[in-house]
């Protein structure tokens, strides 16, 4: 076997300890540093991974042979991550949402492309099992024609304790709000409800939260090329209707309305795509890695082939390592961050 890829992380934040323990399973990747401006929980991190431990990630760039680079910085940090790390010839894989405007998303992609280095979009929702084997099922015709996806995250525990991202994620005056609000959450929907069916968004009807200004419930109507609709609403700043028994045991971590969810543990709004047809609906617990599935002969639960997260995220780099591997094209590329960006976006622009 040939050597595995050098791969170093910048961000050492919530998201990049799921990506840490992800690819301590994959034996073509090795990371080996890690770049992030907080000396503390660089420091930490670095330890607990054994990592080479930069203040930048010019400075790893710089230092490191580097084959891979994982951009996990907020947000507003992607572009000049990426841009940095396409300037210095390694492939980047970069967290979603690509970017918050696409004029950067488009800037990424042509500093990759010139630079001759594949940009990889953590599209990490299509690497859930659950999402997988919904898919498959869509695509044999089990459901007949998709009429209908929708995914709902409202609840919390009123108005002080929404899950607020700060402007270090999301500019102020800009598109922000929630951990679990669209721009955040959303731009994961927007692209698997695209991919579930293999149709582009046609038409988006919507409202988004803005950094730094009162916080109130989003929404986005998508149209599909295919005449299928999605739906998504997000609201944290409320309290969920669910009652007590309500809920599921969740096979995989995840984020929820509530925080972060470690594997095995109750989740009473357990994240679910519910997907209706002409012949059928399904129930899809992306994090929770159940499926159910109803019919006029009635409901069963379905068989989920797969780890749960953070499997995916493992997928996620075995087969953008894969590519970078072999030459081949990236397997979610950055067009696909920037399409969910663009879609993402148009709600704003036509409030
Ligand atoms: N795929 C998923 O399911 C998922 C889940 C959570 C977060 N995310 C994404 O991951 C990204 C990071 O989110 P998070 O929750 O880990 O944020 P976080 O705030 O917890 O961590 C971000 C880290 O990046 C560091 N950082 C900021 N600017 C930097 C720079 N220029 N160079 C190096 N390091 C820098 C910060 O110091 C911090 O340690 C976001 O884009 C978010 O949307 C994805």
């Amino acid at each position: 076997m040939s050597e595995p890829l050098r791969v170093g992380v910048i961000g050492v934040g919530a998201v990049a300890q799921v990506h840490l323990q992800a690819y301590r399973e994959l034996p073509t990747i090795k990371v080996v540093a890690a770049a992030d401006p907080q000396a503390e929980r660089l420091a930490e991190v670095a330890s607990s991974h054994s990592l080479r431990a930069y203040a930048s990630a010019e400075a790893m760039l710089a230092a490191e042979k580097l084959d891979i680079a994982c951009v996990l910085t907020p947000t507003a940090a992607h572009e000049e991550a990426t841009v940095a790390c396409a300037r210095a010839g390694v492939n980047v894989l970069c967290e979603k949402p690509l970017s918050i405007s696409i004029d950067a998303c488009e800037r990424m992609i042509a500093a990759c492309r010139e630079h001759g280095v594949l940009l990889g979009y953590g599209a990490s929702y299509r690497f859930l099992p659950a999402v997988i084997e919904a898919r498959r099922l869509i695509q044999s015709g089990a459901l007949g024609d998709v009429l209908l996806m929708r995914e709902f995250a409202v609840g919390g525990t009123g108005p002080a304790h929404r899950g607020t991202l700060g402007p270090h994620h999301f500019p102020l005056g800009g598109p922000g709000g929630s951990g679990m609000g669209l721009i955040d959450h959303g731009v994961h929907l927007i692209d698997t409800f695209s991919w579930l069916i293999d149709s582009p968004i046609r038409s988006v009807l919507g409202r988004g939260n803005i950094a730094g200004q009162t916080q109130r419930p989003e929404f986005m109507a998508m149209e599909f090329a295919n005449g299928a609709i999605g739906h998504l609403l997000y609201e944290d700043g409320t309290f969920p209707t669910e009652l007590p028994a309500e809920g599921h045991f969740s096979w995989g971590a995840g984020w929820d309305v509530s925080g972060f969810v470690e594997p095995g543990n109750w989740q009473s709004q357990p994240g679910c795509i519910h997907v209706h047809g002409t012949a059928g609906a399904l129930r899809v617990l992306h994090y929770g890695n159940h499926i159910y599935w109803t019919t006029r002969h009635g409901t069963r639960q379905l068989p989920v082939p797969g780890p749960a997260m953070p499997g995916n995220f493992t997928m996620q780099m075995a087969a953008f390592a894969e590519a970078v591997r072999t030459g081949q094209p990236a397997p979610v590329p950055g067009e696909i961050g920037l399409a969910a960006c663009r879609a993402l976006l148009s709600v704003y622009a036509n409030a």
